[in-house]
């Protein structure tokens, strides 16, 4: 199971954390990935500049309800080839 952490601190909340959270559930849904992965709250990832913050694996990155996509496409989809 890979779990994708989205800060939901103050400084990402007011840039749409629960915007991100939502569009990473929806492309579990319809990709049907429950069981590979999970969505996951988190507190302040240190990187309050860049909200909102993203925790994959070790990495944290950097990304807005406008850029999900892109960073699934970037960073998750094709490195499992989906
Ligand atoms: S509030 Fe999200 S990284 Fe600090």
């Amino acid at each position: 199971m890979n779990e994708i952490f989205v800060c939901v601190g103050s400084a990402c909340h007011l840039k749409g954390s629960y915007d991100v959270i939502d569009c990473f559930k929806n492309w579990i849904k319809d990709n049907e990935l429950q069981d590979d992965f999970v969505v996951k709250a988190s507190f302040c990832l240190g990187h309050c500049t860049d909200a909102v913050s993203v925790k994959l694996g070790e990495e944290i990155y950097s990304v807005s309800p406008d850029s999900v996509e892109e960073f699934i496409n970037q960073n998750i989809a094709w490195s499992r080839q989906l």
